[in-house]
Protein backbone atom coordinates (compact mmCIF):
# COMPACT_ATOMS: atom_id res chain seq x y z
CA UNK A 1 0.00 0.00 0.00
CA UNK A 2 1.15 3.27 -0.94
CA UNK A 3 0.89 6.52 1.35
CA UNK A 4 -1.82 8.02 -1.25
CA UNK A 5 -3.60 4.69 -1.26
CA UNK A 6 -4.09 4.66 2.64
CA UNK A 7 -5.06 8.28 2.78
CA UNK A 8 -7.57 7.87 0.56
CA UNK A 9 -8.75 4.38 2.51
CA UNK A 10 -8.43 6.17 5.91
CA UNK A 11 -10.56 8.90 5.06
CA UNK A 12 -13.32 5.88 3.70
CA UNK A 13 -12.74 4.02 6.68
CA UNK A 14 -13.16 7.18 9.22
CA UNK A 15 -16.33 8.18 7.67
CA UNK A 16 -17.53 5.00 7.66
CA UNK A 17 -17.16 4.58 11.23
CA UNK A 18 -18.35 7.89 12.35
CA UNK A 19 -21.76 7.21 10.09
CA UNK A 20 -21.96 4.22 12.30
CA UNK A 21 -21.47 5.52 15.93
CA UNK A 22 -24.04 8.36 14.69
CA UNK A 23 -26.16 5.46 14.19
CA UNK A 24 -25.66 3.45 16.82
CA UNK A 25 -29.16 3.35 18.57
CA UNK A 26 -30.64 1.81 15.15
CA UNK A 27 -28.88 -1.34 16.08
CA UNK A 28 -29.53 -4.25 18.40
CA UNK A 29 -27.09 -4.24 21.69
CA UNK A 30 -26.58 -7.65 21.15
CA UNK A 31 -26.46 -9.26 17.46
CA UNK A 32 -28.41 -12.06 16.70
CA UNK A 33 -25.79 -14.19 15.68
CA UNK A 34 -25.04 -18.09 16.45
CA UNK A 35 -21.39 -18.94 17.24
CA UNK A 36 -20.05 -20.14 13.82
CA UNK A 37 -21.87 -17.76 11.94
CA UNK A 38 -19.28 -14.89 11.59
CA UNK A 39 -16.76 -17.90 11.20
CA UNK A 40 -19.21 -19.65 8.29
CA UNK A 41 -19.09 -15.90 6.39
CA UNK A 42 -15.29 -15.68 5.87
CA UNK A 43 -13.60 -17.61 3.27
CA UNK A 44 -11.56 -20.25 4.82
CA UNK A 45 -8.86 -19.54 2.39
CA UNK A 46 -6.41 -17.08 2.90
CA UNK A 47 -7.25 -14.50 0.45
CA UNK A 48 -4.64 -13.60 -2.70
CA UNK A 49 -4.58 -9.68 -1.75
CA UNK A 50 -5.68 -7.34 -4.73
CA UNK A 51 -8.85 -6.78 -2.64
CA UNK A 52 -9.55 -2.94 -2.68
CA UNK A 53 -10.13 -0.65 0.56
CA UNK A 54 -13.49 -0.61 -0.14
CA UNK A 55 -14.15 -4.34 -0.73
CA UNK A 56 -13.04 -4.51 2.92
CA UNK A 57 -15.48 -1.92 4.10
CA UNK A 58 -18.53 -3.59 2.10
CA UNK A 59 -17.45 -6.68 4.31
CA UNK A 60 -17.01 -5.01 7.57
CA UNK A 61 -20.45 -3.64 6.76
CA UNK A 62 -22.28 -6.97 6.17
CA UNK A 63 -20.55 -9.52 8.27
CA UNK A 64 -18.04 -8.26 10.47
CA UNK A 65 -19.96 -5.60 12.01
CA UNK A 66 -23.28 -7.53 12.97
CA UNK A 67 -21.50 -9.79 14.87
CA UNK A 68 -20.53 -7.36 17.21
CA UNK A 69 -22.30 -6.46 20.65
CA UNK A 70 -22.51 -2.80 20.81
CA UNK A 71 -20.72 -1.61 24.40
CA UNK A 72 -21.53 1.91 23.01
CA UNK A 73 -24.76 1.62 22.78
CA UNK A 74 -26.51 3.65 25.13
CA UNK A 75 -28.82 0.51 26.30
CA UNK A 76 -25.93 -1.46 26.95
CA UNK A 77 -25.91 -2.00 30.99
CA UNK A 78 -23.63 -4.97 31.00
CA UNK A 79 -20.55 -6.05 32.10
CA UNK A 80 -18.93 -2.74 32.88
CA UNK A 81 -19.08 0.65 31.32
CA UNK A 82 -16.09 -0.29 28.50
CA UNK A 83 -16.38 3.29 26.66
CA UNK A 84 -13.98 4.34 23.84
CA UNK A 85 -14.35 8.33 23.57
CA UNK A 86 -13.49 9.61 20.20
CA UNK A 87 -11.16 11.68 21.59
CA UNK A 88 -9.20 8.55 23.04
CA UNK A 89 -9.85 6.52 19.67
CA UNK A 90 -8.46 9.45 17.57
CA UNK A 91 -4.93 8.92 20.09
CA UNK A 92 -5.22 5.25 19.05
CA UNK A 93 -5.40 6.41 15.73
CA UNK A 94 -2.06 8.73 16.38
CA UNK A 95 -0.46 5.84 18.18
CA UNK A 96 -1.13 3.34 14.84
CA UNK A 97 0.39 5.89 12.71
CA UNK A 98 3.72 6.62 14.12
CA UNK A 99 4.26 3.21 14.23
CA UNK A 100 6.82 3.48 17.57
CA UNK A 101 8.88 0.95 18.86
CA UNK A 102 8.68 0.91 22.85
CA UNK A 103 11.40 -1.55 23.84
CA UNK A 104 13.78 1.09 25.82
CA UNK A 105 13.73 4.70 25.62
CA UNK A 106 16.05 4.83 22.69
CA UNK A 107 13.88 2.98 20.81
CA UNK A 108 11.29 6.03 21.32
CA UNK A 109 11.77 8.65 23.92
CA UNK A 110 8.71 10.18 23.58
CA UNK A 111 7.22 7.04 23.83
CA UNK A 112 8.47 7.01 27.65
CA UNK A 113 8.34 10.89 28.35
CA UNK A 114 5.11 11.22 27.33
CA UNK A 115 3.68 7.84 29.16
CA UNK A 116 5.96 9.74 32.53
CA UNK A 117 3.93 13.17 31.91
CA UNK A 118 0.53 11.30 31.04
CA UNK A 119 -0.24 8.76 34.38
CA UNK A 120 1.65 12.04 36.15
CA UNK A 121 -1.50 14.12 35.34
CA UNK A 122 -4.31 11.19 36.02
CA UNK A 123 -2.14 10.79 39.79
CA UNK A 124 -2.57 14.55 40.54
CA UNK A 125 -6.01 14.74 38.95
CA UNK A 126 -7.31 11.30 41.25
CA UNK A 127 -5.59 13.22 44.67
CA UNK A 128 -2.81 10.67 44.79
CA UNK A 129 0.33 12.37 46.12
CA UNK A 130 3.68 12.76 44.15
CA UNK A 131 4.94 9.62 45.82
CA UNK A 132 3.32 7.36 43.43
CA UNK A 133 4.86 6.24 39.89
CA UNK A 134 3.12 5.08 37.40
CA UNK A 135 2.84 2.83 34.30
CA UNK A 136 0.39 1.65 31.50
CA UNK A 137 -0.11 -1.70 31.56
CA UNK A 138 -2.65 -3.83 28.92
CA UNK A 139 -5.28 -4.34 31.49
CA UNK A 140 -5.83 -4.81 35.59
CA UNK A 141 -5.51 -8.13 35.22
CA UNK A 142 -1.64 -7.88 34.33
CA UNK A 143 -1.38 -5.19 36.53
CA UNK A 144 -2.56 -7.45 39.17
CA UNK A 145 -0.19 -10.19 38.02
CA UNK A 146 2.93 -7.74 38.33
CA UNK A 147 1.94 -6.62 41.61
CA UNK A 148 1.56 -10.31 42.98
CA UNK A 149 5.67 -11.26 41.47
CA UNK A 150 6.42 -8.37 43.35
CA UNK A 151 4.79 -9.08 46.64
CA UNK A 152 6.20 -12.80 45.82
CA UNK A 153 9.70 -11.32 45.63
CA UNK A 154 9.32 -9.23 48.37
CA UNK A 155 8.24 -11.89 50.90
CA UNK A 156 11.10 -13.74 49.68
CA UNK A 157 13.94 -11.66 50.02
CA UNK A 158 14.22 -11.89 45.79
CA UNK A 159 14.31 -15.97 45.60
CA UNK A 160 14.23 -15.60 42.21
CA UNK A 161 17.86 -14.36 41.77
CA UNK A 162 18.80 -18.15 44.02
CA UNK A 163 16.53 -20.78 44.80
CA UNK A 164 13.32 -19.55 43.19
CA UNK A 165 9.96 -19.74 45.06
CA UNK A 166 10.58 -23.44 45.65
CA UNK A 167 13.88 -23.33 47.18
CA UNK A 168 11.95 -20.52 49.58
CA UNK A 169 10.57 -23.54 51.52
CA UNK A 170 7.69 -21.44 53.32
CA UNK A 171 3.86 -20.98 52.46
CA UNK A 172 3.49 -17.62 50.63
CA UNK A 173 -0.71 -16.72 51.29
CA UNK A 174 -2.58 -14.63 49.12
CA UNK A 175 -5.45 -12.96 50.84
CA UNK A 176 -9.07 -11.65 49.19
CA UNK A 177 -12.20 -12.10 49.41
CA UNK A 178 -14.61 -14.44 47.02
CA UNK A 179 -15.88 -11.16 45.92
CA UNK A 180 -12.66 -10.30 44.06
CA UNK A 181 -12.34 -10.50 39.71
CA UNK A 182 -11.31 -13.80 38.58
CA UNK A 183 -8.14 -12.49 37.79
CA UNK A 184 -7.00 -12.04 40.99
CA UNK A 185 -6.92 -15.82 41.29
CA UNK A 186 -5.41 -16.04 38.07
CA UNK A 187 -2.36 -13.74 38.88
CA UNK A 188 -1.86 -15.75 42.02
CA UNK A 189 -1.79 -18.98 40.49
CA UNK A 190 0.39 -17.55 37.29
CA UNK A 191 2.78 -15.89 40.13
CA UNK A 192 3.30 -19.37 41.65
CA UNK A 193 1.35 -19.10 44.32
CA UNK A 194 -0.52 -22.39 45.39
CA UNK A 195 -4.35 -22.67 45.52
CA UNK A 196 -4.59 -23.92 49.09
CA UNK A 197 -2.65 -20.58 50.04
CA UNK A 198 -5.04 -18.40 48.32
CA UNK A 199 -7.27 -17.35 51.21
CA UNK A 200 -10.74 -16.39 50.75
CA UNK A 201 -11.61 -13.67 53.32
CA UNK A 202 -15.37 -13.63 54.30
CA UNK A 203 -17.07 -10.77 53.64
CA UNK A 204 -19.86 -8.32 55.59
CA UNK A 205 -22.99 -9.73 54.02
CA UNK A 206 -24.68 -6.73 53.28
CA UNK A 207 -21.99 -4.82 51.73
CA UNK A 208 -19.82 -7.44 50.76
CA UNK A 209 -16.36 -5.87 51.79
CA UNK A 210 -14.12 -8.03 53.29
CA UNK A 211 -14.17 -8.38 56.98
CA UNK A 212 -11.00 -7.11 58.53
CA UNK A 213 -11.23 -9.47 61.86
CA UNK A 214 -11.49 -12.43 59.55
CA UNK A 215 -8.14 -10.93 57.78
CA UNK A 216 -6.56 -10.63 61.14
CA UNK A 217 -7.66 -14.36 61.95
CA UNK A 218 -6.28 -15.86 58.69
CA UNK A 219 -2.94 -13.37 59.12
CA UNK A 220 -2.07 -14.95 62.25
CA UNK A 221 -3.30 -18.54 61.85
CA UNK A 222 -0.96 -18.63 58.52
CA UNK A 223 2.05 -17.20 60.61
CA UNK A 224 1.49 -19.61 63.46
CA UNK A 225 1.64 -21.84 61.26
CA UNK A 226 4.96 -21.41 59.63
CA UNK A 227 3.43 -19.22 56.65
CA UNK A 228 4.39 -15.73 54.95
CA UNK A 229 1.39 -13.36 54.72
CA UNK A 230 2.59 -11.95 50.96
CA UNK A 231 -0.35 -9.67 49.50
CA UNK A 232 -3.51 -8.69 50.17
CA UNK A 233 -5.69 -7.95 47.17
CA UNK A 234 -8.20 -5.45 48.28
CA UNK A 235 -11.21 -4.83 45.65
CA UNK A 236 -12.12 -1.13 45.56
CA UNK A 237 -15.36 -1.32 43.48
CA UNK A 238 -15.87 -5.65 43.26
CA UNK A 239 -17.39 -6.33 39.67
CA UNK A 240 -20.22 -7.80 41.11
CA UNK A 241 -21.91 -5.34 43.67
CA UNK A 242 -19.03 -2.84 44.05
CA UNK A 243 -17.64 -3.95 47.47
CA UNK A 244 -15.25 -2.00 48.90
CA UNK A 245 -12.77 -3.82 51.02
CA UNK A 246 -11.97 -1.47 54.02
CA UNK A 247 -8.23 -0.41 53.26
CA UNK A 248 -7.89 1.36 56.42
CA UNK A 249 -8.07 -1.69 58.56
CA UNK A 250 -6.61 -4.34 56.08
CA UNK A 251 -3.22 -2.35 55.75
CA UNK A 252 -2.60 -2.05 59.26
CA UNK A 253 -3.36 -5.79 59.41
CA UNK A 254 -1.20 -6.41 56.73
CA UNK A 255 1.62 -3.97 57.93
CA UNK A 256 2.28 -6.27 60.51
CA UNK A 257 3.02 -9.15 59.01
CA UNK A 258 4.76 -7.17 55.92
CA UNK A 259 2.47 -8.08 53.26
CA UNK A 260 2.31 -6.29 50.01
CA UNK A 261 -1.12 -4.59 49.33
CA UNK A 262 -2.56 -3.95 46.04
CA UNK A 263 -5.49 -2.18 45.88
CA UNK A 264 -7.96 -3.42 42.39
CA UNK A 265 -10.30 -0.17 41.47
CA UNK A 266 -10.40 -1.50 38.07
CA UNK A 267 -13.59 -0.17 37.42
CA UNK A 268 -14.23 2.27 40.35
CA UNK A 269 -10.86 4.01 39.95
CA UNK A 270 -12.60 6.37 37.34
CA UNK A 271 -14.85 7.83 40.52
CA UNK A 272 -11.13 9.25 42.09
CA UNK A 273 -11.63 11.66 39.14
CA UNK A 274 -14.46 12.61 41.78
CA UNK A 275 -13.74 14.57 45.26
CA UNK A 276 -16.51 13.89 47.31
CA UNK A 277 -15.87 9.87 46.35
CA UNK A 278 -12.25 10.23 47.58
CA UNK A 279 -13.79 8.69 51.18
CA UNK A 280 -14.04 5.18 49.38
CA UNK A 281 -10.68 5.25 48.69
CA UNK A 282 -9.72 6.15 52.14
CA UNK A 283 -6.73 4.61 52.81
CA UNK A 284 -4.77 4.50 49.50
CA UNK A 285 -1.99 6.51 50.04
CA UNK A 286 -0.79 3.41 52.26
CA UNK A 287 -0.89 0.76 49.58
CA UNK A 288 1.70 -0.64 47.62
CA UNK A 289 0.36 -0.13 44.48
CA UNK A 290 -2.99 0.80 42.84
CA UNK A 291 -4.53 -0.36 39.40
CA UNK A 292 -7.36 1.34 37.18
CA UNK A 293 -9.45 0.91 34.12
CA UNK A 294 -9.45 4.41 32.27
CA UNK A 295 -10.40 1.88 29.76
CA UNK A 296 -13.60 1.42 31.43
CA UNK A 297 -15.94 4.26 32.69
CA UNK A 298 -13.39 7.02 32.00
CA UNK A 299 -13.72 6.03 28.86
CA UNK A 300 -10.10 5.69 26.86
CA UNK A 301 -10.48 2.63 24.76
CA UNK A 302 -8.65 -0.53 25.61
CA UNK A 303 -6.03 -0.90 26.30
CA UNK A 304 -5.36 1.41 28.87
CA UNK A 305 -4.98 0.27 32.29
CA UNK A 306 -2.70 2.65 34.97
CA UNK A 307 -0.79 0.94 37.53
CA UNK A 308 0.86 2.96 40.63
CA UNK A 309 3.23 2.10 42.80
CA UNK A 310 5.20 3.43 46.03
CA UNK A 311 8.35 1.79 45.59
CA UNK A 312 8.91 1.11 41.52
CA UNK A 313 12.97 0.38 42.62
CA UNK A 314 11.54 -2.97 43.80
CA UNK A 315 9.26 -3.69 40.93
CA UNK A 316 12.23 -2.42 38.58
CA UNK A 317 14.39 -5.19 40.50
CA UNK A 318 12.16 -7.73 39.94
CA UNK A 319 11.69 -7.30 36.47
CA UNK A 320 14.63 -5.91 35.21
CA UNK A 321 16.62 -7.40 32.10
CA UNK A 322 19.43 -5.68 30.18
CA UNK A 323 20.85 -7.34 27.32
CA UNK A 324 23.39 -6.09 25.96
CA UNK A 325 21.42 -5.08 22.42
CA UNK A 326 19.05 -2.94 24.30
CA UNK A 327 21.76 -0.81 26.41
CA UNK A 328 22.18 2.64 25.43
CA UNK A 329 24.13 5.99 26.24
CA UNK A 330 20.77 6.76 28.00
CA UNK A 331 21.98 4.04 31.31
CA UNK A 332 19.84 5.46 34.21
CA UNK A 333 19.11 8.73 33.27
CA UNK A 334 16.06 7.44 31.55
CA UNK A 335 13.06 5.27 32.69
CA UNK A 336 12.87 1.89 30.93
CA UNK A 337 9.33 0.70 31.19
CA UNK A 338 10.15 -2.85 29.94
CA UNK A 339 11.40 -2.91 33.55
CA UNK A 340 7.90 -1.83 34.91
CA UNK A 341 6.30 -4.57 33.62
CA UNK A 342 5.96 -8.30 31.29
CA UNK A 343 6.16 -7.69 27.85
CA UNK A 344 9.37 -5.79 26.19
CA UNK A 345 7.79 -4.20 22.98
CA UNK A 346 5.36 -1.65 24.26
CA UNK A 347 2.80 0.20 22.22
CA UNK A 348 2.09 4.02 22.47
CA UNK A 349 -0.54 3.78 24.52
CA UNK A 350 -0.68 6.88 25.80
CA UNK A 351 -1.32 8.81 23.48
CA UNK A 352 -5.14 7.82 23.99
CA UNK A 353 -4.91 9.67 27.20
CA UNK A 354 -3.41 12.52 25.81
CA UNK A 355 -5.62 12.84 23.39
CA UNK A 356 -8.67 12.17 25.44
CA UNK A 357 -7.59 14.52 28.13
CA UNK A 358 -6.26 17.10 25.80
CA UNK A 359 -9.65 17.27 23.91
CA UNK A 360 -12.38 16.32 26.18
CA UNK A 361 -10.48 17.78 29.61
CA UNK A 362 -11.27 16.43 33.03
CA UNK A 363 -14.08 18.24 33.39
CA UNK A 364 -16.19 16.99 31.09
CA UNK A 365 -15.25 13.75 31.93
CA UNK A 366 -15.93 14.52 35.62
CA UNK A 367 -19.59 15.99 34.31
CA UNK A 368 -20.66 12.84 32.60
CA UNK A 369 -19.27 10.49 35.77
CA UNK A 370 -21.63 12.62 38.26
CA UNK A 371 -24.58 12.45 35.22
CA UNK A 372 -24.16 8.39 35.56
CA UNK A 373 -23.98 8.41 39.42
CA UNK A 374 -27.28 10.22 39.63
CA UNK A 375 -29.03 8.06 37.35
CA UNK A 376 -27.70 5.05 38.86
CA UNK A 377 -29.49 7.13 42.11
CA UNK A 378 -32.39 7.71 39.88
CA UNK A 379 -32.72 3.81 38.48
CA UNK A 380 -32.21 2.09 42.33
CA UNK A 381 -35.11 4.59 43.45
CA UNK A 382 -37.59 3.84 40.97
CA UNK A 383 -36.51 0.30 41.36
CA UNK A 384 -36.64 0.41 45.28
CA UNK A 385 -41.00 2.12 44.84
CA UNK A 386 -41.58 -0.96 42.43
CA UNK A 387 -44.02 -3.67 43.78
CA UNK A 388 -42.06 -6.86 43.08
CA UNK A 389 -38.65 -5.37 42.67
CA UNK A 390 -35.37 -4.92 44.78
CA UNK A 391 -32.37 -3.52 44.48
CA UNK A 392 -30.51 -6.20 46.26
CA UNK A 393 -27.08 -4.39 47.17
CA UNK A 394 -26.05 -0.58 48.15
CA UNK A 395 -25.10 1.40 45.35
CA UNK A 396 -22.39 2.40 45.64
CA UNK A 397 -21.00 4.03 42.27
CA UNK A 398 -22.85 3.53 38.96
CA UNK A 399 -23.87 -0.18 39.18
CA UNK A 400 -28.02 -1.42 40.47
CA UNK A 401 -27.76 -4.37 41.09
CA UNK A 402 -31.74 -5.68 40.94
CA UNK A 403 -34.04 -8.59 41.64
CA UNK A 404 -37.66 -9.76 40.58
CA UNK A 405 -39.97 -11.86 42.96
CA UNK A 406 -43.46 -11.94 40.78
CA UNK A 407 -47.00 -12.54 42.69
CA UNK A 408 -47.41 -16.11 43.58
CA UNK A 409 -43.68 -16.82 43.88
CA UNK A 410 -42.57 -15.36 47.14
CA UNK A 411 -39.96 -17.45 49.25
CA UNK A 412 -39.67 -20.14 46.41
CA UNK A 413 -35.99 -19.01 45.92
CA UNK A 414 -35.00 -21.45 43.00
CA UNK A 415 -38.08 -20.41 41.10
CA UNK A 416 -37.31 -16.74 42.03
CA UNK A 417 -33.58 -17.12 40.62
CA UNK A 418 -35.08 -19.28 37.47
CA UNK A 419 -37.46 -16.36 36.68
CA UNK A 420 -34.21 -13.76 37.21
CA UNK A 421 -31.69 -15.59 34.82
CA UNK A 422 -34.91 -15.96 32.39
CA UNK A 423 -36.00 -12.41 32.15
CA UNK A 424 -32.68 -10.89 31.96
CA UNK A 425 -31.69 -13.79 29.13
CA UNK A 426 -34.89 -12.39 27.26
CA UNK A 427 -33.97 -9.03 27.36
CA UNK A 428 -30.81 -9.53 26.17
CA UNK A 429 -31.98 -12.30 23.01
CA UNK A 430 -34.16 -9.22 22.15
CA UNK A 431 -31.24 -7.01 21.38
CA UNK A 432 -33.35 -3.69 22.83
CA UNK A 433 -30.85 -3.98 25.60
CA UNK A 434 -28.25 -5.74 27.36
CA UNK A 435 -28.08 -6.31 31.34
CA UNK A 436 -25.35 -9.24 33.22
CA UNK A 437 -26.75 -11.51 35.18
CA UNK A 438 -24.90 -12.53 38.15
CA UNK A 439 -25.25 -14.92 41.32
CA UNK A 440 -25.46 -13.27 44.60
CA UNK A 441 -26.72 -15.74 47.62
CA UNK A 442 -26.82 -18.42 45.27
CA UNK A 443 -29.55 -16.80 43.52
CA UNK A 444 -29.70 -15.27 39.91
CA UNK A 445 -30.50 -11.57 39.39
CA UNK A 446 -29.32 -8.52 37.07
CA UNK A 447 -26.91 -5.95 37.57
CA UNK A 448 -27.54 -2.84 35.47
CA UNK A 449 -24.29 -1.37 34.85
CA UNK A 450 -24.71 2.60 33.75
CA UNK A 451 -21.84 4.54 32.51
CA UNK A 452 -21.98 4.34 28.67
CA UNK A 453 -21.24 8.19 27.25
CA UNK A 454 -24.27 7.92 25.45
CA UNK A 455 -26.57 6.71 27.99
CA UNK A 456 -29.12 9.44 29.05
CA UNK A 457 -32.05 9.42 31.51
CA UNK A 458 -34.35 8.16 28.75
CA UNK A 459 -32.42 5.25 28.23
CA UNK A 460 -32.96 4.26 32.25
CA UNK A 461 -36.41 4.82 31.75
CA UNK A 462 -36.81 2.81 28.50
CA UNK A 463 -35.23 0.08 30.47
CA UNK A 464 -37.74 -0.13 32.87
CA UNK A 465 -40.49 -0.27 30.32
CA UNK A 466 -38.82 -3.50 29.30
CA UNK A 467 -38.33 -4.81 32.58
CA UNK A 468 -41.80 -4.77 33.31
CA UNK A 469 -42.26 -6.09 29.61
CA UNK A 470 -40.31 -9.01 30.29
CA UNK A 471 -40.99 -10.01 33.65
CA UNK A 472 -44.77 -10.34 33.20
CA UNK A 473 -45.84 -14.24 33.38
C1 LIG B 1 -12.63 -5.27 39.84
C2 LIG B 1 -12.06 -5.76 38.53
N1 LIG B 1 -10.77 -6.14 38.47
C3 LIG B 1 -10.22 -6.57 37.33
C4 LIG B 1 -10.94 -6.64 36.16
C5 LIG B 1 -10.26 -7.11 34.92
O1 LIG B 1 -10.02 -6.03 34.07
P1 LIG B 1 -9.14 -6.19 32.76
O2 LIG B 1 -10.07 -6.62 31.69
O3 LIG B 1 -8.55 -4.84 32.52
O4 LIG B 1 -8.10 -7.21 33.03
C6 LIG B 1 -12.28 -6.26 36.17
C7 LIG B 1 -13.10 -6.36 34.95
O5 LIG B 1 -14.29 -6.36 35.00
C8 LIG B 1 -12.86 -5.79 37.37
O6 LIG B 1 -14.15 -5.43 37.44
Amino acid sequence: MTPEEFRAAAHELIDWLVDRRVAIEDRPVRPPVEPGDIRRALPSQPPQGGDSASDLIADLESIIAPGITEVQHPMHFGWFPSNASLSSILGDFASSGLASLGISWESSPSLTEVEEVVVDWLRELTGLSDAWSGVIQDTASTACLVAMLAAREQATEHAQAGGGVLGFGKRLHVYTTGEAHSSVRKGALLAGFAADDIRVIEVDPVSRDMRADALAEAMAADVAAGGVPTIVVASLGSTSVTAFDPLPEIIDIARRHGAWIHADAAMAGSAMLLPEYHHLFAGIEDADSISWNPHKWMGTILDTSLLYLRDPEHLIRVMSTNPSYLQSTAGGEATQYRDWGIPLGRRFRALKLWYQLRLDGPESIRQRLRRDLDNAQWFADRIAEKPGWEVVAPVRLQTVCVRHTPAGLEGDAAAISDHNQRWVRDVNVSGAAFLSPSMLDGGWMARVSIGVESTERRHLEQLLDLMDEHTRI
